[in-house]
């Protein structure tokens, strides 16, 4: 990044109808974002426009129809610029959980009872639990290791799982309770030399890291626009290969021609697919505005995937400084414990901490009164909770980063756990 890059705060709140409201006099602090981001105006027009202007079904032949199947290219193509991928590779639907699950059912159909799934503790439960379930087929899942001093994936223990019977090795990009990213590629290629198919739960990664799928390499990846300014929905990659060869549950599962649509099963959801492009041209937008100070990661980009990638990296720098100073305050305050990886090792700017003396879930309701947003919890991420020992003690308050936050967000929060640590 080079010299002089300043983050527009207040320029970017002003698009966010959200960031207007207020509790208890102060401006809500939106430190819930790994749960789901604020969502622009434009967004919010994209898809009323689309009830408005464009609600029916596709192949018609009448105006409305047509803009109904114009609405859901324009959201594939939007999305391929987003991921770096093609524009058939791109499939939808309501969730990644979603997405997850039918990708399971689909891949299964050819596995045996012996094969081998490979899935990690630091993941999401929506890239574990559908591969879990497939031991009803007799297949075998194996959980690789997170290094609870690390606090990132244990690669031996992985190496060691491998085998020429694994079948699936599903992993996480960025953990949404830790923070912790993980060099999916090794992964990935790894599991490649054994013949395995690799699928990415990019969901919390996408919201603050560009991500380029035919750099890692994976077969499949998951990333939900709801978590980038989006509606909610699940956004699904799979390599072409797999899109025009799986035996997909669909009404329309022999036209190989309609690409990530025979992913879908039965009529997409049009106005979210219009929220959704929204969302990544907003992103798009931004970028625009900052590109300037990213010519070194931009190069060799063009057109509207270069200004999602300057978009992305202008967000995640500032919300990156906003995570260290909590991180500082928070390790500054008497009885809070800061959890994710150590400083220096690659993470997102979402911050999970614990205090001696409270609950989590006391921590955040005393947050709520105060109009902080938070999650406390395992947030699905069961295993990686539990293997930091945090099961029985209601797990981790979590703050995440968004473009729209402020350094008077995290005052406030410091503020107020100070203050809840001098009343223990
Ligand atoms: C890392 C991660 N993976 C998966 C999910 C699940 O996404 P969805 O709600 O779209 O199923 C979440 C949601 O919080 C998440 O943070």
């Amino acid at each position: 990044m080079k010299n002089g890059f300043k983050y527009d705060v207040d320029a970017i709140r002003a698009q966010f109808p959200a960031c207007k409201l207020e509790i208890a006099g102060a401006p809500i602090a939106y430190l819930d974002g790994p749960g789901g981001t604020q969502i622009p105006q434009l967004v919010l027009d994209a898809m009323v426009g689309y009830m408005v202007n464009d609600n029916a079904n596709e192949d018609g032949n009448f105006r409305a129809s047509t803009m109904a199947r114009y609405t859901e290219e324009t959201a594939r193509a939007a999305v391929a610029d987003f991921l770096g991928c093609e524009v058939q590779e791109v499939g939808f639907s309501m969730a990644s959980t979603q997405n997850s699950y039918n990708l399971a059912l689909n891949l299964s159909k050819t596995f045996k009872p012996g094969d081998e799934l490979i899935i990690t503790e630091i993941d999401h439960r929506c890239n574990s639990a559908p591969w879990m379930s497939l031991k009803r087929l007799g297949c075998v899942v194996k959980t690789v290791r997170l290094d609870p001093v690390t606090q990132q994936l244990d690669f031996e223990d992985f190496k060691s799982k491998l085998s020429d019977k694994t079948k699936v090795v599903a992993v996480n990009w960025a953990s949404n309770a830790l923070g912790t990213i993980t060099d999916v590629k090794k992964f990935i290629d790894l599991a490649h030399e054994y013949g395995a198919f690799t699928v990415v739960d990019a969901v919390h990664y996408s919201a603050h890291r560009p991500v380029d799928v035919k750099a890692i390499g994976t077969d499949a990846l998951l990333c939900s626009p709801y978590k980038w300014f989006g509606p909610h929905s699940g956004v699904i990659y799979l390599k072409k290969e797999y899109i025009a060869s799986l035996d997909f549950n669909n009404t329309m599962c022999d036209d190989i021609a309609k690409g990530g649509r025979r992913f879908h099963m039965g009529t997409p959801q049009y106005e979210t697919l219009a929220g959704i492009t929204a969302a990544v041209n907003f992103i798009a937008a931004e970028g625009e505005k900052y590109a300037e100070y990213f010519e070194d990661e931009l190069k060799g980009l063009t057109g509207r995937r270069r200004n999602i990638v300057a978009g992305v990296l202008a967000m995640d720098t500032h919300e990156m400084e906003l995570a260290k100073k909590l991180r500082m305050g928070l390790r500054a305050i008497p009885g809070v414990t800061v959890y994710g990886p150590a400083e220096g090792q690659p993470r997102t700017p979402t911050v999970s901490f614990t205090m001696e003396g409270y609950a989590p879930e006391q921590v955040t309701e005393v947050f709520g009164s105060k109009g902080i947003n938070s999650w406390h919890g395992d947030f699905y991420a069961v295993e990686a909770v539990a293997a930091l020992g945090l099961a029985e003690s209601g797990g981790l308050i979590r703050l995440g980063m968004a473009p729209y936050c402020t350094e008077s967000d995290i005052d406030r929060v410091l503020n107020t756990v100070a203050e809840l640590a001098r009343n223990r």
